[in-house]
């Protein structure tokens, strides 16, 4: 894929008024390769099939013309380090089985939730000059005008999906690290929460790793990550302390809108609207952890374990969300009584979209 121009970027990402120059300044810093080209000694914005494949003797795409962005660190005794958490296997039926989902409100605290994902979701949207619903009623009076208006381009998934992981991942990490320190401080166990937690984290930091691999951000993007950790980070620490049953069901509307995103790239691609990303190949780091097989390796199916992987966790989060936040055990690394009936478990094959209810599972 080809270096975006600023002016191209611009055309491509306006909207009227203040989201119009937000998103300029989004799509020209993110951008980073104009930035970096200097610095970097002549690298290009490297969104594109750049990372090493050693191992591949195929491939239908160029060979990588530029250095990667973080090349793993040679030392002279380690031979490679794997996963400490290994990802569980996912079939090709399961992965296009993943439906959006809504959980309908039950209380206050589900609205709460439900109001806050709402409000982010509006304001991101807006700030980026997303605008889906509008697309979609625009194309149907006119067709072009709605493209030129609001298309949804390779490079701008890229930079909502970098910018949206690099948040996905503080929840688990939050939540993990506050259970940790209770159990410490209480001297209790923690019934298997803890690992749950932070294996969503890490998942979640795992999709970040892999677009990094097809995409370098600029300063702006950095800058901008950087600001909605500090903030993200500490409200939602303060959240959980508040009221760990909300921030559970907040993350598992977060992950309702996970899979819708990744939905409807998913769509685009099948539907021609992404044609840089048709014959892209996965990158190594996405083919060893998802242990994707031959076949399968291209960015379709990598879309396809990063949605199946946010189905995961709205269904994770909206059964925690269910559950007795003190007493009750993680039922998703628990042993059933009867394992013959389906019940929560590490993958997806008895996946439940809007989470498992208390006394189905306890
Ligand atoms: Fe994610
Ligand atoms: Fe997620």
């Amino acid at each position: 894929m080809t270096s975006l121009q600023p002016t191209n970027c611009a055309r491509l990402l306006a909207s009227k008024g203040t989201s119009a120059q937000i998103s300029r300044s989004l799509c020209v810093l993110v951008n980073g390769g104009h930035l970096s080209l200097n610095s970097r000694g002549g690298r290009s914005l490297n969104h594109s099939q750049q990372w090493r494949n050693p191992n591949r003797a195929f491939s239908s795409t160029a060979t990588a013309q530029i250095k990667e962005f973080f090349p793993s660190h040679e030392t002279q005794k380690v031979r490679q380090t794997d996963a400490a958490w290994p990802h569980p296997i996912y079939t090709e039926k399961q992965l296009n089985d993943i439906r959006v989902a809504h959980r309908e409100v039950k209380n206050w605290s589900d609205r709460a939730a439900l109001i806050a994902i709402r409000c982010l979701r509006w304001s991101f949207d807006t700030i980026t000059g997303y605008k889906h619903d509008s697309a979609v009623a625009l194309a149907k009076k006119d067709h072009e005008k709605a493209v030129q208006k609001y298309a949804m381009t390779e490079r701008k998934f890229m930079i909502r999906n970098i910018f949206l992981e690099s948040i996905a991942g503080v929840p688990g990490m939050v939540g993990g690290m506050l259970r940790h320190l209770h159990s410490l401080r209480k001297m209790k166990r923690d019934n298997g929460w803890i690992e749950t937690l932070l294996e969503e984290s890490f998942n979640e930091r795992m999709h970040l790793l892999t677009f990094l691999k097809m995409a370098e951000p600029g300063w702006f993007m950095r800058l901008a990550i950087l600001g909605a950790q500090g903030v993200f980070f500490n409200a939602f620490f303060v959240a959980c302390l508040i009221s760990p049953r909300t921030c559970h069901r907040f993350v598992g509307y977060l992950e309702e809108e996970a899979v819708i995103t990744y939905s409807r790239q998913i769509a685009d691609l099948e539907a021609g609207k992404l044609p840089k990303w048709e014959k892209m190949d996965a990158p190594d780091i996405a083919i060893k952890y998802w242990n994707m097989p031959e076949g399968h390796r291209k960015m379709k199916d990598l879309l396809l374990y990063i949605r199946a992987d946010e189905a995961k966790h709205r269904e994770v989060n909206h059964t925690l969300g269910n559950l007795d936040q003190k007493d009750d055990p993680n039922p998703f690394v628990s042993k059933y009584k009867d394992p013959t009936k389906p019940h929560p478990s590490k993958d997806i094959e008895h996946i439940k979209s809007t989470g498992w209810e208390r006394n189905e599972i306890i």
